[in-house]
């Protein structure tokens, strides 16, 4: 009932908003942002963005993307007559109708994290809108990569990154997760070079670099995407294959030949996967996370591959979001522990069941570890499952929260009603919000509706407002008795005692995550015998496992140990996963480089990093 009133208002609200607005007051904006998504100017509630057909041609001399995007209306409100996008750092050069009449837009102010909104003015109810625009060398969507910083050293690269609110720096649309639209695309690009999207893809490239995709799924502009490189494909099975430059193509593919079959253990557990194809996409080393889920071509960074297949959780997380995210969408970004807590859930369920309890349960005890900390580090109210992101950028949501405190709330459901019933109910929810988004509120009634109803005893146990609304953990949150860390953390007393202990230890058969949790382990009280008894043993400054060795290399800065001192150097250079880069220069930063030291030395690497890590790591230098 409540919430009945309070939709009927916002609609009223930006209803008189619309009909009245000539010039774009701080005022209007407000009431703009009132209509459920804090993020967004678009009037999605007034008109329904169907489908989006790009026309895209990508210039690498002027790092700018040009072309047309073209939005197929229908007015769900038949007296409105504007049509509201969000855009940022976009020059919109004219905008026509489907009769190629010129429309009258105009660009709203800059606001602060959102950019600016590019209303138009639009009389028909059902039609067109073919905006003609070109991107800004600083769209903070895009890395441009000179030739030198990809793999195969000779042509450059581009790829964009969408998520959260970045889409509107290359394409004007309605950016927020609660509108869902298809999309079709035809991308000139230099030749010699393929071009790849969150779509249908081609497998070789063709001779005049001019390339055409389709999604005819509906999804949220986060989930555009568009990669432009030097790539080659090399098919796993009829429906998995991998995209990376040719240098690395085979030693991606021996990496990931087997994600065929993480596929259907996706799809015995939660049901039957939607997106046709599901296909890899290997970037080169400044991409600044380790994977994003774009629909059909999940992008990844490079460091997961480390030889030996341990880092793959990774992939199956990313294909976990095609259930979790990309098929049942979080509304807003207040709601993004609905994709990504759910997401981690099913990575471990994944993980699971191709390696078993004794494994995964090392993933859950080593998440819930570093879980603690950030709720000891975060402020009271960036520790909810639900977001407050008043007047802020979405992704400072982007901590261990959405993830694990998320994950972890999804256990505790699980103890509580058993395995069972948790399957049952998961696959049930995937199916009935399909293709749709949903707020967390929706969630906790449509759980109360299909699980507590018949079971009252169990809300009480499971005390899902304590979780989701409330701080830190509730007292009887899940806990992991790891087998396989009982020799480990012996040895982390002993070597801790002794550091001879360290040729002692049988590591024969440790995984990426013994090695990491004896690193943790010794983290705090380590010194330099220590550290120089692990690497005459261990040799992890030349670990091709980039896990470990940013560990290490963080290990290594705190106790001022040297000799891996040309390695982070290298490392700093090369690689932009933010995962990485915040916890070195954060160390370096309080080493006795200090806080000039670090800024200077990340002065001269920061042109290898992506914008949205590059916005990052100056916060955490206090440069912005
Ligand atoms: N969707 C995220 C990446 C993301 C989130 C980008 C928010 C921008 C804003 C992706 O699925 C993700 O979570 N990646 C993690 C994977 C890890 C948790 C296994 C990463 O990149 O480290
Ligand atoms: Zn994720």
């Amino acid at each position: 009932m409540f919430r009945i009133i309070n939709f009927t208002l916002l609609v009223l609200v930006s209803t008189f908003f619309l009909l009245g607005c000539q010039s774009k007051t701080s005022e209007e904006t407000e009431k703009k942002q009132s209509t459920g998504d804090l993020h967004s100017f678009a009037n999605y509630h007034e008109i329904h963005f169907k489908h989006l057909s790009l026309d895209l041609a990508v210039s690498f001399d002027q790092k700018q993307i040009s072309g047309t995007a073209t939005w197929f209306y229908e007015k769900i409100n038949k007296s409105n007559n504007y049509i509201i996008l969000d855009t940022r750092d976009l020059f919109v050069e004219k905008v026509l109708d489907q009769n190629g009449e010129i429309l009258r837009f105009e660009l709203g102010d800059v606001v602060e994290h959102l950019g600016q909104s590019l209303i138009i003015d639009v009389k028909d109810s059902v039609g067109a809108v073919q905006i003609f625009y070109k991107t800004k060398p600083s769209s903070e969507a895009l890395q441009w990569l000179e030739a030198e910083q990809t793999f195969g050293k000779k042509q450059p690269f581009l790829y964009t990154q969408s998520e959260t609110i970045y889409a509107r720096s290359w394409i004007p649309t309605p950016d927020g997760p609660g509108v869902r639209f298809t999309y079709d695309a035809t991308v000139e690009v230099p030749k010699g070079m393929m071009a790849l999207m969150s779509a249908t893809n081609p497998q070789s490239k063709n001779a005049n670099g001019i390339y055409q995709f389709q999604m005819e799924q509906e999804i949220p502009a986060y989930l555009l995407a568009l990669a432009v490189g030097d790539v080659q494909f090399k098919a796993i099975n009829d429906r998995t294959g991998v995209y990376a430059e040719s240098s690395i193509l085979e030693k991606s593919w021996n990496e990931f030949k087997e994600i065929d079959k993480m596929v259907d253990v996706a799809e015995s557990l939660y049901g039957p996967y939607k997106w046709g194809r599901y296909d890899m996409l290997v970037l080169p080393f400044g991409f600044p996370f380790g994977g994003m889920e774009n629909p059909i071509l999940t992008f990844l960074t490079p460091t997961i591959i480390s030889g030996d297949r341990t880092l793959l959780n990774l992939i199956a997380h990313e294909l976990a979001h095609s259930w979790s995210g990309n098929l049942v969408t979080n509304k807003t970004w207040e709601d993004f522990w609905l994709n990504e807590g759910f997401t981690v859930y099913f990575e471990r369920r994944i993980t699971e069941a191709i390696h078993g309890k004794d494994y995964v349960d090392m993933l859950w005890s080593l998440a819930l570890q570093d879980l603690k900390a950030s709720i000891d580090f975060l402020p009271e109210r960036d520790t909810w499952l639900k977001l407050d992101l008043k007047d802020r950028h979405p992704d400072v949501g982007l901590t261990d929260i959405p993830y694990d405190k998320g994950a972890l709330f999804l256990r505790k459901v699980e103890e509580t009603i058993g395995r069972e019933h948790m399957d049952k109910f998961l696959i049930q929810y995937f199916e009935h919000f399909a293709f749709q988004t949903i707020s967390t509120e929706e969630f906790i009634d449509y759980f109360k509706e299909h699980v507590l109803k018949d079971h009252p005893d169990w809300a009480k146990e499971i005390n899902i407002k304590g979780w989701i609304y409330g701080p830190g953990l509730p007292d009887n949150h899940p806990t992991f008795e790891v087998k396989r860390f009982e020799a480990v953390n012996e040895s982390i007393t002993k070597s801790l005692e002794t550091p001879s202990h360290i040729a002692a230890i049988d590591h024969s058969e440790w995984s990426t995550y013994e090695y990491l949790h004896f690193l943790k382990g010794i983290q705090k009280d380590a010194h330099l015998d220590l550290l120089e008894a692990i690497e005459k043993e261990w040799h992890l400054t030349d670990s091709e496992n980039m896990e470990l060795l940013c560990v290490w290399l963080e290990m290594s800065i705190e106790q001022e140990y040297k000799p891996a001192y040309a390695r982070l150097d290298l490392f700093l250079n090369q690689v932009g996963r933010m995962k990485f880069l915040e916890p070195l220069y954060d160390a370096l930063k309080k080493s006795s480089l200090g806080a000039l030291g670090t800024q200077k030395l990340y002065e001269q690497k920061s042109h290898n990093y992506h914008p949205i890590a590059r916005m990052e790591i100056e916060h955490i230098l206090n440069m912005k």
